[in-house]
């Protein structure tokens, strides 16, 4: 008898440890080439529904537009006053004159969201409860829905218009916080709190994150980039929830670029809200006249750049290489020793056809002098084709630096569903 009882608990803790090895998801994430800004399909409710969202990396918690038809066997609201309402944060109680509704009442929990961008804009929603699904994965394909229950997000009744990206019903938050999708999908599966994300620059090509699973991540042919990070720790600075890096030095071509105000680490946060890297003048200054100065050895004559950029050459004198151009290596150095992420032509350049101008530009902007923005702002151009993952749990940042250099690309995570996976 008790023979059986062992082996029952048994059976029981190999069937969990297995479908543990499962628990790991993934979401497509295509760009959108008018806002230079990433979009991914979750499914919300019950029965599930696609809805498409942006990408907001340091965003504390999603944002929903919910005016059109919510309909949801599963959703609640919180009430106002709740424990659970209390710890959500800051938040206040809703009051909603309109018909009754998800959305819309009296006395719930209400959440302020702010995108992280450089242009900060707020709504107000009520917070709801769902459930929300994702496919599972094996680090390989993507498999059947996998559910997380009471998925805690923030629905606004004004239709989403803040980010201006066609189709995209809200904002799914990344951030640093435990409202975030990745924390909210590593809690409902006891995972560790980490996702890596895959961005690829081809509106056509979706790239892929992942959640809950250091790796594998297969990229045809059969290259798993999990093996190829190195890591550096992730700064934690308090009132925010975006990610930040510290940069030890800029190098040009492995020479360290000069600069005079800046001493110390440099914060420098990662954002999918800013579509090029974005620099303080001095830091951006240094890092162009550098890099003309590396180009010029080269025999690569800048150009009268096209805005917003600084530097700019003709494509035509510009050779191909399989990084992309072929031009001066950019590295952002990280705080852990030695560790620096190289920027290839593919990831630093930016081809601009305009007014009869065939050129490639230098895809760093000049942020001005705004004490309040960080020094650095990693943008989107330079994470694309570069897998990051986001161990917030271990408090660290993997990166791959270029993939093209090993022999694949974003785009090319293989997405036939294969219905056996769970
Ligand atoms: C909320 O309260 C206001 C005023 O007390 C009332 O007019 C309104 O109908 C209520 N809204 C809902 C959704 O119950
Ligand atoms: C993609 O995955 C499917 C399903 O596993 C497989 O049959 C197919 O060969 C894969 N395609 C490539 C290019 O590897």
């Amino acid at each position: 008898m008790s023979l059986k009882i062992a082996s029952f608990f048994f059976i029981l803790v190999i069937s969990s440890l297995f479908r543990a090895s499962f628990q790991a998801f993934l979401v497509p994430i295509t760009k959108d080439s008018a806002t230079q800004k990433y979009t991914l399909p979750v499914y919300l409710r019950t029965p599930p529904r696609p809805v498409n969202l942006l990408l907001d990396l340091g965003a504390t918690f999603t944002l929903i537009d919910c005016s059109r038809n919510y309909a949801s066997s599963t959703y609640h609201s919180i009430p106002c006053g709740s424990s659970l309402c209390s710890s959500l944060g800051p938040h206040s109680c809703s009051v909603c004159s309109g018909l009754a509704g998800p959305g819309c009442s009296n006395n719930s929990c209400a959440l302020r969201f702010t995108n992280s961008g450089a242009r900060k804009s707020t709504v107000m929603g009520e917070a709801l409860m769902d459930s929300m699904s994702l496919p599972v994965t094996n680090g390989r394909n993507p498999g059947p829905l996998g559910t997380i229950h009471d998925f805690i997000f923030s629905c606004t009744k004004g239709p989403f218009r803040r980010a201006h990206v066609k189709g995209a019903s809200g904002s799914a938050g990344f951030g640093r916080s435990k409202l975030s999708v990745p924390a909210q999908v590593s809690k409902s599966f006891h995972e560790k709190l980490l996702f890596a994300l895959c961005l690829s620059g081809s509106p056509a090509a979706p790239g892929v994150g992942f959640f809950g699973s250091p790796g594998p991540y297969y990229f045809y042919p059969e290259i798993d980039l999990s093996n190829r990070l190195t890591y550096t720790p992730l700064l934690s600075p308090q009132l925010s929830d975006e990610y930040f890096v510290g940069l030890t030095s800029i190098k040009v071509n492995g020479k360290v670029v000069r600069l005079t105000q800046h001493k110390g680490v440099l914060p420098a946060k990662i954002s999918t809200m800013t579509p090029y890297t974005t620099l303080r003048s001095e830091i951006f200054k240094a890092l162009a006249e550098a890099f003309v100065k590396e180009s010029a050895a080269a025999n690569l004559k800048s150009i009268e750049p096209v805005k917003p950029f600084g530097v700019c050459y003709d494509a035509d004198d510009v050779a191909d290489t399989p990084a992309g151009p072929a031009v001066p290596t950019v590295d952002l150095v990280m705080q852990n020793e030695g560790a620096a992420w190289r920027i290839f032509g593919s990831n630093s350049m930016v081809r601009i056809f305009k007014g009869g101008v065939d050129a490639w530009c230098l895809g760093f902007l000049d942020g001005g002098n705004h004490p309040k923005s960080p020094p650095v702002v990693i943008g989107g151009h330079q994470m694309e084709d570069n897998l990051l993952l986001f161990d917030v749990g271990s408090k660290r940042v993997g990166f791959s630096g270029s993939v093209l250099v090993h022999g694949t690309m974003c785009a090319n995570f293989n997405f036939t569903k294969e219905e056996t996976l769970l």
